[in-house]
Protein backbone atom coordinates (compact mmCIF):
# COMPACT_ATOMS: atom_id res chain seq x y z
CA UNK A 1 0.00 0.00 0.00
CA UNK A 2 1.60 3.27 -0.82
CA UNK A 3 1.37 6.44 1.40
CA UNK A 4 -1.85 8.26 0.54
CA UNK A 5 -1.13 11.82 -1.38
CA UNK A 6 -2.17 15.53 -0.64
CA UNK A 7 -5.17 15.11 -3.03
CA UNK A 8 -6.59 12.09 -0.60
CA UNK A 9 -6.13 13.88 2.68
CA UNK A 10 -7.99 17.24 0.69
CA UNK A 11 -10.83 15.17 -0.60
CA UNK A 12 -11.01 13.47 3.28
CA UNK A 13 -11.07 17.54 4.67
CA UNK A 14 -13.65 18.78 1.73
CA UNK A 15 -15.67 15.94 1.87
CA UNK A 16 -15.39 13.89 4.99
CA UNK A 17 -17.27 11.22 2.67
CA UNK A 18 -15.04 10.26 -0.28
CA UNK A 19 -12.45 7.21 -0.02
CA UNK A 20 -10.36 6.66 -3.33
CA UNK A 21 -8.64 3.58 -2.93
CA UNK A 22 -5.73 2.95 -5.16
CA UNK A 23 -5.85 1.76 -8.66
CA UNK A 24 -4.48 2.32 -12.33
CA UNK A 25 -5.27 1.22 -15.80
CA UNK A 26 -4.64 -2.25 -15.44
CA UNK A 27 -7.47 -2.47 -12.96
CA UNK A 28 -9.80 -2.04 -15.71
CA UNK A 29 -10.82 -4.95 -18.43
CA UNK A 30 -8.46 -4.84 -20.49
CA UNK A 31 -10.54 -4.53 -23.96
CA UNK A 32 -12.57 -1.45 -21.57
CA UNK A 33 -11.67 2.01 -23.77
CA UNK A 34 -10.52 5.44 -22.24
CA UNK A 35 -10.85 8.04 -24.58
CA UNK A 36 -11.75 11.62 -24.66
CA UNK A 37 -14.46 13.73 -27.04
CA UNK A 38 -14.90 16.78 -28.76
CA UNK A 39 -18.37 17.64 -30.93
CA UNK A 40 -17.89 19.44 -34.58
CA UNK A 41 -19.50 22.33 -34.13
CA UNK A 42 -17.40 23.02 -31.29
CA UNK A 43 -14.01 21.76 -32.44
CA UNK A 44 -14.08 22.01 -36.23
CA UNK A 45 -14.38 26.08 -37.06
CA UNK A 46 -14.17 26.59 -41.01
CA UNK A 47 -17.83 27.19 -40.78
CA UNK A 48 -18.71 28.26 -44.37
CA UNK A 49 -15.84 26.35 -45.96
CA UNK A 50 -14.94 24.17 -48.20
CA UNK A 51 -19.26 23.85 -49.12
CA UNK A 52 -20.33 23.47 -45.72
CA UNK A 53 -23.53 25.46 -45.43
CA UNK A 54 -25.34 26.66 -42.11
CA UNK A 55 -26.44 24.41 -39.31
CA UNK A 56 -29.00 25.88 -36.59
CA UNK A 57 -26.08 26.50 -34.43
CA UNK A 58 -24.19 28.94 -36.92
CA UNK A 59 -27.30 30.65 -36.83
CA UNK A 60 -27.60 30.93 -33.78
CA UNK A 61 -24.60 31.70 -32.64
CA UNK A 62 -24.76 34.91 -35.28
CA UNK A 63 -27.67 36.18 -33.71
CA UNK A 64 -25.84 38.24 -31.59
CA UNK A 65 -22.32 39.45 -31.33
CA UNK A 66 -21.44 37.17 -28.50
CA UNK A 67 -18.85 34.43 -29.37
CA UNK A 68 -19.58 31.81 -31.88
CA UNK A 69 -18.18 28.59 -33.44
CA UNK A 70 -16.92 30.13 -36.81
CA UNK A 71 -13.34 28.93 -36.09
CA UNK A 72 -12.97 27.17 -32.52
CA UNK A 73 -10.24 25.17 -32.20
CA UNK A 74 -9.72 25.06 -36.10
CA UNK A 75 -10.25 21.39 -36.22
CA UNK A 76 -10.61 21.07 -39.60
CA UNK A 77 -6.95 22.56 -40.33
CA UNK A 78 -5.48 20.86 -37.15
CA UNK A 79 -6.79 17.47 -37.30
CA UNK A 80 -3.35 15.72 -37.76
CA UNK A 81 -1.92 18.07 -34.58
CA UNK A 82 -4.48 17.33 -32.46
CA UNK A 83 -4.09 13.26 -33.48
CA UNK A 84 -0.15 13.84 -33.00
CA UNK A 85 -1.58 15.33 -29.33
CA UNK A 86 -3.75 12.46 -28.74
CA UNK A 87 -1.02 10.03 -29.75
CA UNK A 88 1.57 11.50 -27.27
CA UNK A 89 -1.57 11.07 -24.50
CA UNK A 90 -1.56 7.61 -25.24
CA UNK A 91 -5.58 8.09 -25.91
CA UNK A 92 -7.32 4.96 -27.09
CA UNK A 93 -10.26 6.23 -28.60
CA UNK A 94 -11.51 9.38 -29.47
CA UNK A 95 -15.20 10.69 -29.87
CA UNK A 96 -16.21 13.20 -32.67
CA UNK A 97 -19.29 14.05 -34.28
CA UNK A 98 -20.02 14.20 -38.23
CA UNK A 99 -21.34 17.85 -39.21
CA UNK A 100 -24.41 16.72 -41.51
CA UNK A 101 -24.11 19.89 -43.22
CA UNK A 102 -20.66 19.60 -44.03
CA UNK A 103 -21.00 16.00 -45.47
CA UNK A 104 -24.35 16.60 -46.82
CA UNK A 105 -25.21 20.77 -47.30
CA UNK A 106 -28.51 20.22 -48.73
CA UNK A 107 -29.60 18.22 -46.04
CA UNK A 108 -30.81 15.67 -48.42
CA UNK A 109 -29.23 14.38 -51.91
CA UNK A 110 -25.04 15.34 -52.97
CA UNK A 111 -22.36 14.55 -51.02
CA UNK A 112 -19.89 16.92 -50.46
CA UNK A 113 -16.53 16.03 -51.87
CA UNK A 114 -14.35 17.82 -49.24
CA UNK A 115 -16.39 17.22 -46.30
CA UNK A 116 -15.85 13.50 -47.40
CA UNK A 117 -12.18 13.87 -47.47
CA UNK A 118 -12.33 15.55 -44.37
CA UNK A 119 -13.44 12.55 -42.32
CA UNK A 120 -12.24 9.95 -44.56
CA UNK A 121 -8.90 11.76 -43.49
CA UNK A 122 -9.42 12.31 -39.84
CA UNK A 123 -10.57 8.43 -39.51
CA UNK A 124 -7.93 7.34 -41.04
CA UNK A 125 -5.33 9.43 -39.04
CA UNK A 126 -6.70 8.02 -36.34
CA UNK A 127 -6.37 4.30 -37.39
CA UNK A 128 -2.83 4.68 -38.42
CA UNK A 129 -2.28 5.08 -34.52
CA UNK A 130 -4.31 2.93 -33.54
CA UNK A 131 -7.18 5.23 -31.85
CA UNK A 132 -10.46 3.68 -32.10
CA UNK A 133 -12.93 6.87 -33.37
CA UNK A 134 -16.41 6.54 -31.50
CA UNK A 135 -18.63 8.48 -33.95
CA UNK A 136 -21.55 10.44 -33.22
CA UNK A 137 -23.70 11.20 -35.91
CA UNK A 138 -25.88 14.19 -34.80
CA UNK A 139 -24.56 16.69 -32.14
CA UNK A 140 -27.09 19.21 -32.52
CA UNK A 141 -26.15 20.73 -35.68
CA UNK A 142 -29.08 20.25 -38.03
CA UNK A 143 -28.94 21.74 -41.39
CA UNK A 144 -30.22 25.22 -41.33
CA UNK A 145 -32.38 24.43 -44.31
CA UNK A 146 -34.23 21.54 -43.00
CA UNK A 147 -35.37 23.59 -39.69
CA UNK A 148 -36.26 26.21 -42.60
CA UNK A 149 -38.07 23.75 -44.58
CA UNK A 150 -40.31 21.58 -42.27
CA UNK A 151 -39.01 22.70 -38.14
CA UNK A 152 -36.32 19.79 -37.82
CA UNK A 153 -37.38 17.72 -35.47
CA UNK A 154 -40.65 19.11 -35.14
CA UNK A 155 -41.88 16.93 -38.36
CA UNK A 156 -41.90 13.51 -39.18
CA UNK A 157 -39.46 13.64 -42.44
CA UNK A 158 -36.65 14.05 -40.16
CA UNK A 159 -36.79 9.96 -40.22
CA UNK A 160 -35.92 9.66 -43.81
CA UNK A 161 -33.27 12.32 -44.04
CA UNK A 162 -31.55 10.91 -41.13
CA UNK A 163 -31.79 7.80 -42.20
CA UNK A 164 -30.27 8.69 -45.28
CA UNK A 165 -27.80 10.64 -43.60
CA UNK A 166 -26.73 7.64 -41.56
CA UNK A 167 -26.23 5.57 -44.58
CA UNK A 168 -23.66 7.70 -46.28
CA UNK A 169 -21.73 7.56 -43.06
CA UNK A 170 -22.08 3.73 -42.61
CA UNK A 171 -21.54 3.73 -45.72
CA UNK A 172 -18.38 5.69 -46.61
CA UNK A 173 -16.58 5.35 -42.91
CA UNK A 174 -18.18 2.06 -41.36
CA UNK A 175 -14.97 0.39 -42.50
CA UNK A 176 -13.21 1.94 -39.90
CA UNK A 177 -15.35 2.77 -37.35
CA UNK A 178 -17.27 0.23 -35.02
CA UNK A 179 -18.49 2.33 -32.53
CA UNK A 180 -21.77 4.69 -33.41
CA UNK A 181 -24.03 6.81 -31.84
CA UNK A 182 -27.06 8.42 -32.91
CA UNK A 183 -28.12 10.90 -31.25
CA UNK A 184 -26.20 13.14 -28.71
CA UNK A 185 -27.92 13.65 -25.59
CA UNK A 186 -31.43 13.11 -26.73
CA UNK A 187 -33.35 13.83 -23.87
CA UNK A 188 -31.86 17.00 -23.03
CA UNK A 189 -31.82 17.70 -26.86
CA UNK A 190 -35.67 17.69 -26.62
CA UNK A 191 -36.44 19.27 -23.78
CA UNK A 192 -33.51 22.34 -24.27
CA UNK A 193 -34.40 22.90 -27.43
CA UNK A 194 -38.00 22.34 -28.67
CA UNK A 195 -41.38 23.45 -26.42
CA UNK A 196 -40.35 25.79 -24.16
CA UNK A 197 -36.65 25.24 -24.77
CA UNK A 198 -34.39 27.07 -27.11
CA UNK A 199 -35.27 27.54 -30.28
CA UNK A 200 -32.39 26.82 -32.52
CA UNK A 201 -32.06 28.52 -35.76
CA UNK A 202 -34.45 31.10 -35.32
CA UNK A 203 -33.44 34.47 -33.40
CA UNK A 204 -36.86 35.17 -31.97
CA UNK A 205 -37.88 32.52 -29.43
CA UNK A 206 -41.60 32.93 -29.93
CA UNK A 207 -42.62 29.07 -29.52
CA UNK A 208 -44.46 27.74 -26.45
CA UNK A 209 -45.83 24.68 -26.90
CA UNK A 210 -46.53 21.52 -24.40
CA UNK A 211 -46.66 19.17 -26.56
CA UNK A 212 -43.51 20.03 -28.74
CA UNK A 213 -41.10 18.33 -26.56
CA UNK A 214 -42.43 14.93 -26.99
CA UNK A 215 -42.82 15.26 -30.37
CA UNK A 216 -39.31 15.63 -30.99
CA UNK A 217 -38.71 12.98 -28.22
CA UNK A 218 -40.48 10.73 -30.39
CA UNK A 219 -39.29 12.36 -33.58
CA UNK A 220 -35.89 11.22 -32.28
CA UNK A 221 -36.11 7.73 -30.96
CA UNK A 222 -37.92 6.61 -34.38
CA UNK A 223 -34.71 8.20 -36.32
CA UNK A 224 -32.37 6.15 -33.95
CA UNK A 225 -34.52 3.17 -34.74
CA UNK A 226 -34.52 3.59 -38.22
CA UNK A 227 -30.62 4.56 -38.90
CA UNK A 228 -29.88 1.71 -36.56
CA UNK A 229 -31.85 -1.14 -38.09
CA UNK A 230 -30.36 -0.14 -41.21
CA UNK A 231 -27.26 -0.88 -40.10
CA UNK A 232 -28.04 -3.67 -38.75
CA UNK A 233 -29.56 -4.69 -41.66
CA UNK A 234 -27.24 -3.52 -44.24
CA UNK A 235 -23.67 -3.19 -42.83
CA UNK A 236 -23.40 -5.23 -39.13
CA UNK A 237 -22.79 -8.51 -40.33
CA UNK A 238 -19.97 -6.94 -42.51
CA UNK A 239 -18.33 -4.24 -40.38
CA UNK A 240 -19.24 -5.89 -37.24
CA UNK A 241 -19.66 -2.61 -35.35
CA UNK A 242 -22.32 -1.48 -32.89
CA UNK A 243 -24.59 1.23 -32.29
CA UNK A 244 -26.06 3.15 -29.16
CA UNK A 245 -28.14 5.81 -27.69
CA UNK A 246 -27.49 8.78 -25.67
CA UNK A 247 -28.60 9.83 -22.58
CA UNK A 248 -27.80 12.65 -20.01
CA UNK A 249 -27.46 10.83 -16.37
CA UNK A 250 -28.20 12.85 -13.84
CA UNK A 251 -27.26 10.76 -10.82
CA UNK A 252 -30.45 11.79 -9.25
CA UNK A 253 -30.66 11.79 -5.72
CA UNK A 254 -33.07 12.85 -2.99
CA UNK A 255 -32.47 16.21 -1.48
CA UNK A 256 -33.68 15.17 1.84
CA UNK A 257 -34.47 11.81 3.27
CA UNK A 258 -37.77 12.42 3.30
CA UNK A 259 -40.19 10.01 1.58
CA UNK A 260 -41.80 12.89 -0.39
CA UNK A 261 -38.04 13.35 -1.92
CA UNK A 262 -37.70 9.72 -2.68
CA UNK A 263 -40.70 9.68 -4.54
CA UNK A 264 -39.80 12.70 -6.52
CA UNK A 265 -36.70 11.25 -7.50
CA UNK A 266 -38.31 7.97 -8.61
CA UNK A 267 -40.34 10.32 -10.83
CA UNK A 268 -37.50 12.53 -11.99
CA UNK A 269 -35.90 9.19 -13.35
CA UNK A 270 -39.09 8.29 -15.22
CA UNK A 271 -38.79 11.66 -16.97
CA UNK A 272 -35.33 11.66 -17.54
CA UNK A 273 -34.26 8.34 -18.07
CA UNK A 274 -37.42 5.64 -18.55
CA UNK A 275 -39.28 8.36 -20.84
CA UNK A 276 -36.46 7.36 -24.07
CA UNK A 277 -35.05 4.07 -22.45
CA UNK A 278 -38.14 2.36 -21.63
CA UNK A 279 -39.21 2.51 -25.72
CA UNK A 280 -35.59 1.27 -26.59
CA UNK A 281 -35.26 -1.61 -24.43
CA UNK A 282 -38.87 -2.49 -23.87
CA UNK A 283 -41.07 -1.24 -26.52
CA UNK A 284 -43.13 1.65 -24.58
CA UNK A 285 -43.40 4.86 -22.60
CA UNK A 286 -43.84 4.60 -19.02
CA UNK A 287 -47.00 4.43 -17.99
CA UNK A 288 -46.53 7.21 -15.23
CA UNK A 289 -46.21 9.56 -18.24
CA UNK A 290 -48.43 8.00 -20.38
CA UNK A 291 -50.86 9.13 -17.47
CA UNK A 292 -49.49 12.38 -16.33
CA UNK A 293 -48.35 14.07 -20.23
CA UNK A 294 -52.04 12.19 -21.55
CA UNK A 295 -52.60 13.02 -25.30
CA UNK A 296 -49.56 14.77 -25.47
CA UNK A 297 -47.44 12.10 -25.29
CA UNK A 298 -47.58 10.60 -29.10
CA UNK A 299 -48.14 6.77 -29.24
CA UNK A 300 -45.89 4.02 -31.07
CA UNK A 301 -48.19 2.29 -33.14
CA UNK A 302 -47.52 -1.71 -32.93
CA UNK A 303 -44.73 -1.95 -35.44
CA UNK A 304 -42.40 1.33 -34.08
CA UNK A 305 -42.82 0.14 -30.66
CA UNK A 306 -41.38 -3.42 -32.30
CA UNK A 307 -38.59 -1.24 -34.04
CA UNK A 308 -37.74 0.83 -31.68
CA UNK A 309 -37.44 -1.86 -29.31
CA UNK A 310 -34.33 -3.33 -29.07
CA UNK A 311 -32.47 -0.73 -31.38
CA UNK A 312 -29.68 0.49 -29.38
CA UNK A 313 -26.80 -1.96 -28.55
CA UNK A 314 -25.61 0.33 -25.79
CA UNK A 315 -26.63 3.22 -23.92
CA UNK A 316 -23.91 6.09 -23.93
CA UNK A 317 -24.24 8.36 -20.90
CA UNK A 318 -23.13 12.09 -20.25
CA UNK A 319 -22.86 12.48 -16.39
CA UNK A 320 -20.95 15.49 -14.93
CA UNK A 321 -22.14 16.17 -11.49
CA UNK A 322 -24.99 14.86 -8.91
CA UNK A 323 -28.11 16.66 -8.89
CA UNK A 324 -30.73 16.45 -5.74
CA UNK A 325 -34.24 15.60 -6.68
CA UNK A 326 -36.72 17.46 -4.45
CA UNK A 327 -41.25 18.65 -4.45
CA UNK A 328 -40.25 21.49 -2.27
CA UNK A 329 -40.37 24.85 -4.45
CA UNK A 330 -36.98 26.44 -4.71
CA UNK A 331 -33.70 27.60 -7.11
CA UNK A 332 -34.47 24.79 -10.18
CA UNK A 333 -32.60 24.00 -13.06
CA UNK A 334 -35.22 23.08 -15.54
CA UNK A 335 -38.30 25.15 -14.99
CA UNK A 336 -36.13 28.25 -16.51
CA UNK A 337 -35.42 26.16 -19.42
CA UNK A 338 -38.62 24.34 -19.84
CA UNK A 339 -41.53 24.72 -17.58
CA UNK A 340 -44.19 22.54 -19.19
CA UNK A 341 -42.04 19.74 -18.92
CA UNK A 342 -40.62 20.17 -15.54
CA UNK A 343 -44.25 20.96 -14.56
CA UNK A 344 -45.08 17.48 -15.95
CA UNK A 345 -42.50 16.08 -14.02
CA UNK A 346 -43.20 17.71 -11.03
CA UNK A 347 -40.00 17.87 -9.67
CA UNK A 348 -37.35 20.61 -8.52
CA UNK A 349 -34.03 19.74 -9.44
CA UNK A 350 -30.80 21.24 -7.75
CA UNK A 351 -27.41 21.26 -8.19
CA UNK A 352 -25.57 21.52 -4.48
CA UNK A 353 -23.50 24.48 -4.15
CA UNK A 354 -23.25 26.86 -6.86
CA UNK A 355 -21.85 25.46 -10.61
CA UNK A 356 -20.74 29.05 -11.49
CA UNK A 357 -18.55 29.66 -9.15
CA UNK A 358 -16.76 26.18 -10.30
CA UNK A 359 -16.54 24.30 -7.29
CA UNK A 360 -15.44 20.87 -7.29
CA UNK A 361 -17.76 18.35 -7.28
CA UNK A 362 -15.49 15.53 -5.98
CA UNK A 363 -18.82 13.53 -5.15
CA UNK A 364 -18.65 10.67 -7.77
CA UNK A 365 -21.73 8.84 -6.27
CA UNK A 366 -24.28 10.40 -8.13
CA UNK A 367 -22.70 8.47 -11.64
CA UNK A 368 -22.18 5.34 -9.58
CA UNK A 369 -26.13 5.43 -8.96
CA UNK A 370 -27.32 6.13 -12.51
CA UNK A 371 -24.58 3.04 -13.75
CA UNK A 372 -26.45 0.71 -10.68
CA UNK A 373 -29.55 1.83 -12.18
CA UNK A 374 -29.50 0.96 -15.55
CA UNK A 375 -27.70 -2.09 -14.38
CA UNK A 376 -30.81 -3.02 -12.63
CA UNK A 377 -33.55 -1.37 -14.55
CA UNK A 378 -32.57 -2.23 -17.91
CA UNK A 379 -31.46 -6.16 -17.97
CA UNK A 380 -27.45 -4.63 -17.08
CA UNK A 381 -27.10 -2.76 -20.58
CA UNK A 382 -23.56 -1.90 -21.88
CA UNK A 383 -22.84 1.15 -21.16
CA UNK A 384 -20.40 3.56 -22.35
CA UNK A 385 -18.96 6.86 -20.13
CA UNK A 386 -19.46 9.54 -23.40
CA UNK A 387 -18.60 12.56 -21.53
CA UNK A 388 -17.42 13.21 -18.55
CA UNK A 389 -15.42 16.36 -16.92
CA UNK A 390 -14.97 19.41 -15.26
CA UNK A 391 -15.48 23.36 -16.51
CA UNK A 392 -12.59 25.87 -15.23
CA UNK A 393 -12.43 29.37 -15.97
CA UNK A 394 -10.21 29.39 -19.43
CA UNK A 395 -7.58 30.93 -18.68
CA UNK A 396 -3.86 29.86 -19.11
CA UNK A 397 -3.53 28.55 -15.44
CA UNK A 398 -2.19 24.86 -17.21
CA UNK A 399 -2.45 23.84 -13.50
CA UNK A 400 -5.79 22.63 -13.53
CA UNK A 401 -5.57 20.49 -10.34
CA UNK A 402 -9.20 20.19 -9.78
CA UNK A 403 -9.83 18.71 -12.95
CA UNK A 404 -7.09 15.84 -12.34
CA UNK A 405 -9.16 15.23 -8.79
CA UNK A 406 -12.25 15.06 -10.51
CA UNK A 407 -11.04 12.85 -12.85
CA UNK A 408 -9.34 10.28 -10.19
CA UNK A 409 -12.82 10.63 -8.58
CA UNK A 410 -14.97 9.76 -11.04
CA UNK A 411 -12.56 7.30 -12.80
CA UNK A 412 -12.59 5.65 -9.20
CA UNK A 413 -16.50 5.50 -9.50
CA UNK A 414 -16.28 3.73 -12.51
CA UNK A 415 -14.05 1.14 -11.64
CA UNK A 416 -16.33 0.81 -8.42
CA UNK A 417 -19.39 0.34 -10.58
CA UNK A 418 -17.74 -2.16 -12.84
CA UNK A 419 -16.66 -4.56 -9.99
CA UNK A 420 -20.19 -4.53 -8.76
CA UNK A 421 -21.20 -6.13 -11.80
CA UNK A 422 -22.31 -2.93 -14.28
CA UNK A 423 -21.46 -3.60 -17.45
CA UNK A 424 -19.55 -0.31 -18.51
CA UNK A 425 -17.05 -0.35 -21.35
CA UNK A 426 -15.42 3.01 -21.69
CA UNK A 427 -15.03 6.03 -20.75
CA UNK A 428 -14.42 9.64 -22.24
CA UNK A 429 -13.26 12.91 -20.81
CA UNK A 430 -14.66 15.93 -21.69
CA UNK A 431 -13.34 17.26 -24.02
CA UNK A 432 -9.88 16.65 -25.83
CA UNK A 433 -9.05 19.87 -26.10
CA UNK A 434 -10.88 23.74 -24.81
CA UNK A 435 -13.69 24.02 -26.91
CA UNK A 436 -15.86 26.65 -28.45
CA UNK A 437 -18.98 25.19 -25.47
CA UNK A 438 -22.30 25.68 -26.56
CA UNK A 439 -24.34 28.52 -24.91
CA UNK A 440 -21.63 29.70 -22.78
CA UNK A 441 -18.99 30.32 -25.14
CA UNK A 442 -14.93 30.79 -24.40
CA UNK A 443 -15.62 31.53 -20.94
CA UNK A 444 -15.31 28.21 -19.31
CA UNK A 445 -13.76 25.10 -20.94
CA UNK A 446 -13.12 21.53 -20.39
CA UNK A 447 -9.92 20.89 -22.29
CA UNK A 448 -6.67 18.31 -21.26
CA UNK A 449 -5.27 20.66 -23.47
CA UNK A 450 -5.08 24.44 -23.55
CA UNK A 451 -6.33 26.37 -26.81
CA UNK A 452 -5.44 30.08 -26.93
CA UNK A 453 -8.20 31.64 -29.23
CA UNK A 454 -6.79 34.48 -29.30
CA UNK A 455 -3.94 33.09 -31.35
CA UNK A 456 -4.65 33.09 -34.95
CA UNK A 457 -2.69 30.08 -35.00
CA UNK A 458 -5.20 28.25 -32.11
CA UNK A 459 -1.84 27.06 -30.11
CA UNK A 460 -2.50 24.43 -27.96
CA UNK A 461 -0.46 23.73 -24.64
CA UNK A 462 -0.54 20.83 -22.24
CA UNK A 463 -2.65 20.97 -18.91
CA UNK A 464 -1.47 19.19 -16.03
CA UNK A 465 -4.44 17.21 -16.49
CA UNK A 466 -3.23 15.74 -19.90
CA UNK A 467 -0.06 14.77 -18.58
CA UNK A 468 -2.24 12.87 -15.67
CA UNK A 469 -3.93 11.10 -18.23
CA UNK A 470 -1.12 10.28 -19.93
CA UNK A 471 0.65 8.61 -17.18
CA UNK A 472 -2.83 7.01 -15.97
CA UNK A 473 -3.54 5.36 -19.44
CA UNK A 474 0.31 4.10 -19.97
CA UNK A 475 -0.05 2.53 -16.19
CA UNK A 476 2.71 4.53 -14.67
CA UNK A 477 -0.19 6.44 -12.22
CA UNK A 478 -1.45 4.74 -9.10
CA UNK A 479 -4.09 6.69 -8.34
CA UNK A 480 -3.79 7.86 -4.27
CA UNK A 481 -0.04 7.45 -4.62
CA UNK A 482 2.93 9.96 -4.64
CA UNK A 483 2.92 10.04 -8.67
CA UNK A 484 0.70 13.40 -8.78
CA UNK A 485 2.78 15.14 -6.67
CA UNK A 486 5.42 14.33 -8.79
CA UNK A 487 3.64 15.13 -11.63
CA UNK A 488 2.79 18.35 -10.52
CA UNK A 489 5.99 19.04 -9.93
CA UNK A 490 7.35 18.13 -13.64
CA UNK A 491 4.63 20.05 -15.13
CA UNK A 492 5.62 23.58 -13.25
CA UNK A 493 9.21 23.05 -13.91
CA UNK A 494 8.71 22.48 -17.54
CA UNK A 495 5.56 24.41 -18.17
CA UNK A 496 5.54 27.75 -20.02
CA UNK A 497 3.53 29.43 -22.37
C1 LIG B 1 -23.32 43.57 -34.13
O1 LIG B 1 -22.57 44.75 -33.90
C2 LIG B 1 -22.65 45.70 -34.94
C3 LIG B 1 -21.71 46.85 -34.62
O2 LIG B 1 -21.87 47.27 -33.28
C4 LIG B 1 -24.11 46.16 -35.11
O3 LIG B 1 -24.22 47.09 -36.18
C5 LIG B 1 -24.98 44.93 -35.43
O4 LIG B 1 -26.34 45.31 -35.50
C6 LIG B 1 -24.80 43.88 -34.34
N1 LIG B 1 -25.52 42.68 -34.75
C7 LIG B 1 -26.28 41.98 -33.92
C8 LIG B 1 -26.93 40.78 -34.50
O5 LIG B 1 -26.44 42.28 -32.75
C1 LIG C 1 -38.50 38.97 -34.46
O1 LIG C 1 -39.88 39.12 -34.24
C2 LIG C 1 -40.36 40.45 -34.44
C3 LIG C 1 -41.84 40.51 -34.01
O2 LIG C 1 -42.49 39.32 -34.35
C4 LIG C 1 -40.15 40.83 -35.90
O3 LIG C 1 -40.58 42.16 -36.12
C5 LIG C 1 -38.66 40.72 -36.23
O4 LIG C 1 -38.45 40.97 -37.59
C6 LIG C 1 -38.13 39.33 -35.89
N1 LIG C 1 -36.67 39.31 -36.05
C7 LIG C 1 -36.04 38.32 -36.65
C8 LIG C 1 -34.54 38.45 -36.71
O5 LIG C 1 -36.59 37.34 -37.13
C1 LIG D 1 -24.07 -3.66 -5.98
O1 LIG D 1 -24.92 -4.55 -6.67
C2 LIG D 1 -25.93 -5.13 -5.87
C3 LIG D 1 -26.67 -6.15 -6.72
O2 LIG D 1 -27.06 -5.59 -7.96
C4 LIG D 1 -26.83 -4.05 -5.31
O3 LIG D 1 -27.83 -4.60 -4.49
C5 LIG D 1 -26.00 -3.06 -4.52
O4 LIG D 1 -26.80 -1.98 -4.07
C6 LIG D 1 -24.87 -2.52 -5.37
N1 LIG D 1 -23.99 -1.68 -4.58
C7 LIG D 1 -23.77 -0.40 -4.91
C8 LIG D 1 -22.82 0.33 -4.01
O5 LIG D 1 -24.29 0.15 -5.85
C1 LIG E 1 -2.37 34.09 -27.08
O1 LIG E 1 -2.08 34.56 -28.36
C2 LIG E 1 -1.97 35.98 -28.44
C3 LIG E 1 -1.85 36.36 -29.91
O2 LIG E 1 -0.86 35.58 -30.54
C4 LIG E 1 -0.76 36.40 -27.62
O3 LIG E 1 -0.65 37.81 -27.67
C5 LIG E 1 -0.98 35.94 -26.18
O4 LIG E 1 0.16 36.23 -25.41
C6 LIG E 1 -1.26 34.46 -26.13
N1 LIG E 1 -1.65 34.11 -24.78
C7 LIG E 1 -1.04 33.17 -24.10
C8 LIG E 1 -1.56 32.92 -22.73
O5 LIG E 1 -0.14 32.51 -24.56
C1 LIG F 1 8.95 13.35 -13.44
O1 LIG F 1 10.19 13.63 -13.98
C2 LIG F 1 11.22 12.69 -13.60
C3 LIG F 1 12.54 13.20 -14.14
O2 LIG F 1 12.42 13.62 -15.47
C4 LIG F 1 10.83 11.33 -14.19
O3 LIG F 1 11.80 10.36 -13.83
C5 LIG F 1 9.49 10.91 -13.60
O4 LIG F 1 9.05 9.69 -14.20
C6 LIG F 1 8.44 11.96 -13.87
N1 LIG F 1 7.26 11.57 -13.14
C7 LIG F 1 6.06 11.61 -13.66
C8 LIG F 1 4.95 11.12 -12.79
O5 LIG F 1 5.84 12.05 -14.81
Amino acid sequence: MKPFSLFFIFWVIVSGTIYISAFTRKDFPEDFVFGAGTAAYQWEGAFDEDGKTHSVWDTTSHCSNGSNGDIACDGYHKYKEDVKLMVQMGLEAFKFSISWPRLIPSGRGAINPKGLLFYKNLIKELRIYGIEPHVTLYHYDLPQCLEDEYKGWMNRKIIEDFTAFADVCFREFGEDVKLWTTINDAPIFAIGAYGQGIQFGHCNFTRNSCTETYVAGHNILLAHASASNLYKLKYKIKQRGSIGFIIYGFGLSPYTNSKDDEIATQRAQVFLYDWMLKPLIFGEYPDEMKRTVGSRLPVFSKEESEKVKGSSDFVGIIHYQTVYATNQPGPSLFPSLNKCFSTDMGVYLMIDGNSASFEVDLNPCGLERDLEYLKLSYNNTPIYILENGLPLKHDSTLQDTPRVEYMQAYIGAVLNAIKNGSDTRGYFVWSMIDLYELLAGYVSTYGLYYVNFSDPGRKRSPKLSSSWYTGFLNGMIDVASQDNIQLQRNLSSSSSL
